[in-house]
């Protein structure tokens, strides 16, 4: 399933040179923040975050997932309230949702094909990835019919071999779509901190509202909303703590 390109078919990257100081100093300076100043932020900076945000890593780069800036005042106003009234919602400059879609696979697949078709000089397996295996990995069939067909097609042939087992079902699926649309929070919110600005992540929120809001139909599920602006006075609850890597960190 997952052979690798000949080397000569694989294109030469370059690494560039990082500055590590500066990642930890951001992920570190990285802080949910609950109440905003009225600085705005520039729009270029905006531009940017979500740029970042679209850039990271996402399962079979079928980018399954939607930015939806809300700028209608009206309309942040309705979606500070669908954040039950938080101050992180209510104080903030911008607000974010984060929409998974994984009911849009197929035309994305469809979408990757026809880049491969533009590039032209895409290798074999990769079309082949993408016209077998992604066919096989996440269609749910009408009404979910194919998940029982998949779990034991999974189960069966995992009894003797290493198989993957899902996702199966469209409640699956959205666990596929959430896994990779979360990475694009961290990736935007990281981006604000490396712009002076800072965010909340909130999952506090109506989902039925805020669906309804920004008129996503049924089978797309919002990953977070988020907040955004500078941090203001008094702007974060606390210090900031995690528990003893002994219990999260294990090695084997
Ligand atoms: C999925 C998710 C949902 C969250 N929901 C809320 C929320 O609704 N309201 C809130 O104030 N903070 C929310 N947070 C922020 C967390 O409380 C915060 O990340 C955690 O306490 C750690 O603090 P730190 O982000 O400052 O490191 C959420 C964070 C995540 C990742």
């Amino acid at each position: 399933m997952f052979d690798t390109p000949e080397v000569n078919a694989r294109p030469s990257v370059d690494a560039p040179k990082t500055d590590a100081k500066a990642f930890h100093d951001i992920v570190e300076s990285r802080r949910s923040v609950r109440f905003f100043s009225s600085d705005p932020i520039p729009q270029d900076v905006i531009d940017q975050c979500i740029d970042a945000a679209l850039l990271a890593p996402n399962s079979s780069n079928l980018q399954c997932w939607e930015i939806h800036h809300v700028v209608n005042e009206e309309k942040k106003k309705e979606l500070a309230k669908y954040c039950l009234g938080q101050p992180a919602a209510t104080t903030s400059q911008e607000l974010f949702v984060f929409v998974t879609r994984p009911d849009l696979w197929k035309r994305n697949n469809q979408w990757t094909l026809d880049e491969f078709d533009r590039r032209g000089n895409m290798p074999d397996k990769a079309y082949q990835y993408f016209k077998t295996i992604t066919k096989l990995a996440y269609t749910t069939g009408i009404f979910g019919i194919a998940a029982p067909f998949k779990w034991l097609m999974f189960n069966v042939i995992g009894l003797t071999k290493p198989t993957p087992r899902g996702p199966v079902g469209k409640s699956g699926m959205k666990v596929w779509g959430h896994k990779s649309t979360a990475l694009a929070c961290a990736h935007f919110m990281l981006g604000m901190r490396a712009h002076g600005f800072d965010t909340c992540p909130m999952e506090g929120f109506d989902v039925v509202r805020v669906k309804r809001l920004l008129g996503l139909p049924r089978r797309a599920d919002v990953t977070m909303v988020i907040s955004a602006g500078k941090r203001a006075e008094g702007g974060i609850y606390g210090e900031r703590f995690r528990f003893d890597k002994k219990h999260t960190v294990k090695t084997h």
